[in-house]
């Protein structure tokens, strides 16, 4: 079936298209396991949610495991000084979201980024003191713990302490991340050199021991004393001293203050599978339905695996969402947010309707965003996905917003603290550091939470969990998600397949369509520059860390080989 916006495709035509078509993704086997499994961004946080599993404990006992491990062993990303979103769906069938992003500290205001001539300065938002957001991650795995949690919580931090204080081994990946900001560590780093910076100098080398001792007493304290052990007391005191040195803004009253909120997730359909996603203030639910239910009527399998046709039906939904996202989305505690309207099944038919036909491109200048709905008054981060033995199912994305965050390490204390205030709408129409513009809707204001593009997401079908997936990628994580669903409900894929499968993605502006080596045959590529389309080589992007669920019950990982990303399992 084609989409209702085209005229049928003719067979000569098809088969022309069909051949400009991508093979099928080359890659690993897919690791397999019977009963649980966790999928995340490093061996270590995949090894101790698999031993929290093994000894008992749930698929929310790993994830608090994993988490805090990862603050470990993932500096880049892996954090307590940041925030994130977690979606479940337990073996009853029920689902929610917690939503620990962070938020404007009370002492932020609209234009704090913007310069005396009214123009953002970027490196404000972006680095140093000033980008820091009132982090959520450990007000988020507290509430997580309390309410669905299983095994003691010192049983879940603890190996999290213990790395850190024996230290590990750094992958080849993490040692080039680390020497890659290290200028930026010195720089904003002046009281005292953290731990992140070779102790004597030089580059770190792959294999090199990293002890993290002043984290392991900051874990310590959370181990000990919980929510108390981060927002107040001797951390809470170290972060404040912090801030007052390098002109941040967070106080006592937003540590006080945070707290993180259980949302209701956003739910859809997508051919034979339920969909469920994350709500606002991350965007991504809500461009993900969108671009599904515009994608619902063609039928992608027969119009070929990255075929210009089919490249056009995926770019010109992403096209339509991105430009809803820039216009609607924002933290719904702050203002009207139309999610409903623009899930609505008839706002997206009209939407896909303006696709051109013949495979050609919209141009993103002709694309504004979908007219009169109600307004609004007013890349580094990481995913894993876990189920466990009974079937409860975790896709749970956290983030330090750029890689080392703000790059600001708290002395004393040794975690990294986040850049998230970066994703807010500096300036109406300006972009981000991922390209993404916004406006009222995610204009900066005090306790509010910054848009954000995590998209963790499940799938059942026929009443049984069959995906769990999620990634980092700044913008690109929603289109990334996208293609995982893709690649598993209609190319039929396997998990490592559609990990590894080189991606494309389009977010209405600026108007390129970005390329990762391999996606597209070359003359694809031609095929889709004569239709109107700017294909752009890019750098890998993503980590994709998904888990699907085989017909009799086998769960099938799929780790993303452009990082460390390890599935285990048993
Ligand atoms: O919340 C967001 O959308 C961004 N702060 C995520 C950043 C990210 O994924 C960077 N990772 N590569």
């Amino acid at each position: 079936m084609a989409c209702s916006a085209e005229r049928p495709v003719t067979s000569t035509s098809r088969a022309f298209e069909g051949s400009l078509g991508t093979p099928p993704p080359k890659a690993a086997a897919p690791k397999l396991a019977r009963y649980a499994m966790v999928v995340s961004a490093h061996p270590e946080a995949s090894k101790i949610g698999t031993q929290i599993l093994q000894r008992g404990g749930n698929a929310y006992d790993a994830a608090v495991a994993v988490q805090f491990a990862l603050a470990v062993v993932l500096p880049a990303a892996g954090n307590i000084g940041g925030g994130g979103f977690l979606l479940y769906r337990d073996r009853n069938g029920s689902a929610g979201s917690l939503d620990f992003r962070e938020t404007a500290p009370s002492g932020a205001s609209r234009d704090m980024y913007l310069n005396e001539k009214g123009e953002p300065v970027t490196a404000l938002s972006t680095a140093g003191a000033l980008a820091v957001g009132t982090p959520g991650t450990v007000a988020g795995m507290v509430t997580l713990h309390r309410q669905l949690g299983k095994l003691s919580w010192p049983a879940l931090l603890q190996p999290a302490v213990a790395l850190a204080t024996k230290g590990f081994a750094l992958t080849t990946k993490e040692a080039a991340g680390l020497n890659h900001a290290k200028a930026d560590f010195a720089k904003y780093n002046t009281h005292g050199a953290p731990a992140y910076l070779r102790p004597g100098g030089g580059e770190w080398q792959p294999g090199d021991t990293l002890r993290l001792p002043e984290l392991a007493r900051t874990l310590t304290r959370i181990r000990d004393q919980g929510r108390a052990g981060f927002y107040k007391g001797e951390t809470a005191r170290l972060l404040l001293a912090e801030m007052k040195r390098s002109g941040g803004l967070i106080s006592q009253a937003d540590l006080d203050a945070y707290r993180a909120k259980w949302r209701e997730p956003l739910r859809g359909r997508y051919r034979d599978y339920d969909v469920i996603t994350m709500a606002p203030p991350s965007s991504g639910g809500v461009a993900l339905l969108q671009m599904l239910q515009m994608l619902e009527p063609v039928d992608l399998a027969q119009t070929g695996y990255h075929t210009p046709l089919a490249v056009h039906y995926i770019t010109e939904a992403e096209r339509r969402a991105y430009a809803d996202r820039a216009t609607y989305l924002g933290d719904p505690d702050f203002g009207l947010v139309p999610t409903h309207k623009l899930l609505d099944v008839d706002y997206n038919k009209q939407r896909a309707g303006s696709m051109r036909s013949r495979g050609r491109a919209s141009a993103s200048a002709d694309v504004t965003a979908g007219a009169n709905l109600p307004g609004y008054e007013s890349d580094q981060t990481t995913h894993f996905s876990i189920i466990d033995a009974l079937g409860n199912a975790v896709s749970c994305t956290t983030t330090l917003n750029g890689a080392y965050g703000s790059k600001v390490v708290v002395p004393g204390a040794g975690f990294l603290l986040n850049n998230e205030m970066d994703d807010f709408s500096a300036k109406a129409g300006s972009p981000n550091s991922y390209g993404l513009t916004g406006g009222a809707a995610n204009a900066i204001a005090p306790g509010k939470r910054m848009l954000s593009s995590m998209t963790p997401t499940i799938l059942t079908r026929n009443g049984r969990v069959a995906l769990v997936t999620g990634t980092p990628g700044g913008s690109t994580i929603i289109t990334s998600v996208l293609q995982s669903i893709l690649g598993i409900v209609d190319y039929g894929f396997n998990a490592q397949q559609v990990v590894t499968a080189p991606r494309l993605h389009h977010q209405w502006l600026p108007d390129m369509l970005f390329v990762e080596a391999g996606a597209l045959l070359p003359a694809a590529q031609d095929t889709l520059r004569a239709r109107g389309y700017h294909p752009q080589p890019e750098l890998p992007w993503g980590r994709l860390d998904i888990i699907h669920v085989l017909p009799d019950g086998t769960l099938e990982g799929g780790a993303d080989p452009r990082g460390d990303d390890t599935a285990a399992g048993y």
